[in-house]
């Protein structure tokens, strides 16, 4: 007897293995492959969240009322243009089987985020992959991959995991380069850690375009990645169409809760801006001093390239630091076999990151 059949092409997905979160018995852990901040939540953030969890019988506000108005009052944004979701990941997939299906394309960039291609998938439709220059999204070619098929292009900005951006004007060549039925998807996970003055995440270009939408997240530095919380602000057409097929109650009370106290404490924010800074700027300094080749990010990880050399590679720098209880993450996946994705952790790991490679390249 055969057993039910998942629709074509769901078997050819590779599911999404997140960073290793264990470290060998006995061995402190040091998680730094999952991009999550070291400070932890904002104080406020965290009594809200225990606040909510006193009525936990009752179902959330299916609309994200609250949060949608809070978002927008700290933004300047029209609450009807936002959606939230269970994390930006939900979105992200949520944008594939709106505008996504069988014979439609979805072009992304070589080294781009992985859920596009695994949503891209699981709507039936085929990932074109657009080939980057030192690591970083190609605005030619990106639009050289556009065909009369294509519906979505994803561009995070800056990407995980490489830590490159686009500058605005960029952003703006590659949207005036597509058609206007195609979604151009903004995704700025990491946007409150940039600090380049040519960067903008996307508010402006969703206020004047009638088929962009940026991305937000709670995870990274707002530090509710285990709540799983963002947001998407877009045009009311596209926010309409999303908001049809999300699930009713697609973010939980509590969630709703921290993400509305997390936004409105601006001096945590500002410490982890300012921790972030310091050791983004001290960690690469220090490992390209090791000979290793660091990739220049304006996010809060790092990509750290390894040689091929047996003894030298990636892989071995991973086993010889995940023994020592620090956990990186293997960009394999990525298209980055020689290299390892390092998130910007707390002062102690970071030093103890900077020694133990010394350690392992016998410096
Ligand atoms: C570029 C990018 N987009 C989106 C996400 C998803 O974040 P979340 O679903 O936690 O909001 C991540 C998380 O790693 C990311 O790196």
């Amino acid at each position: 007897m055969n057993g039910p059949v998942p629709r074509k092409g769901i078997l050819d997905i590779d599911a999404y293995v997140p960073g290793k979160s264990a470290a060998p018995a006995g061995v402190k852990l040091w998680k730094l492959s999952s991009n999550e901040t070291p400070l932890g939540p904002s104080a406020q953030a965290k009594a809200a969240y225990a606040a909510a969890g006193e009525k936990l019988e009752l179902y959330p506000d299916g609309a994200s009322s609250a949060l949608r108005a809070a978002i927008a009052a700290r933004y300047g944004l029209d609450p009807a243009r936002l959606i939230c979701g269970a994390g930006s990941d939900e979105l992200l997939s949520l944008l594939a089987y709106t505008y996504l299906g069988p014979g439609d394309e979805a072009v992304y960039s070589e080294h781009g985020f992985l859920v596009y291609k695994i949503a891209t998938l699981a709507a039936g439709a085929t990932p074109v992959v657009a080939p980057e220059k030192n690591y970083t999204a190609d605005v030619d070619a990106l639009l050289a991959r556009v065909t009369a098929k294509t519906k979505i292009v994803f561009l995070a900005n800056p990407n995980n995991p490489t830590g490159t951006y686009l500058p605005f004007d960029e952003v703006k060549r590659l949207h005036a380069g597509l058609r206007s039925d195609i979604l151009l998807v903004l995704d700025a996970a990491y946007a409150e850690y940039v600090r380049a003055n040519d960067y903008e995440s996307g508010l402006e270009l969703v206020a004047t375009s009638p088929n962009v939408v940026m991305a937000r997240t709670f995870s990274k530095i707002y530090g509710l990645a285990n709540l799983r919380l963002g947001w998407m602000v877009g045009p009311p057409a596209v926010i309409d169409a999303v908001n049809r097929i999300r699930g009713p109650f697609n973010v939980s009370g509590p969630a709703m809760a921290a993400g509305m106290a997390a936004i409105q404490d601006d001096a945590h924010v500002a410490d982890a801006i300012a921790h972030n800074d310091k050791w983004l700027a001290f960690l690469t300094k220090e490992l390209t001093g090791l000979g290793l080749g660091v990739t220049p990010s304006v996010g809060n990880f790092l990509l750290v390239h390894f040689s091929k050399e047996a003894g030298k590679s990636a892989r071995d720098a991973d086993a010889f630091l995940t023994e020592r209880g620090l956990i990186l993450r293997r960009v394999d996946a990525y298209g980055l076999p020689d290299a390892l994705r390092l998130t910007i952790g707390s002062e102690e790991a970071n030093r103890l990151v900077v020694e133990t490679l010394r350690e392992f390249l016998g410096k």
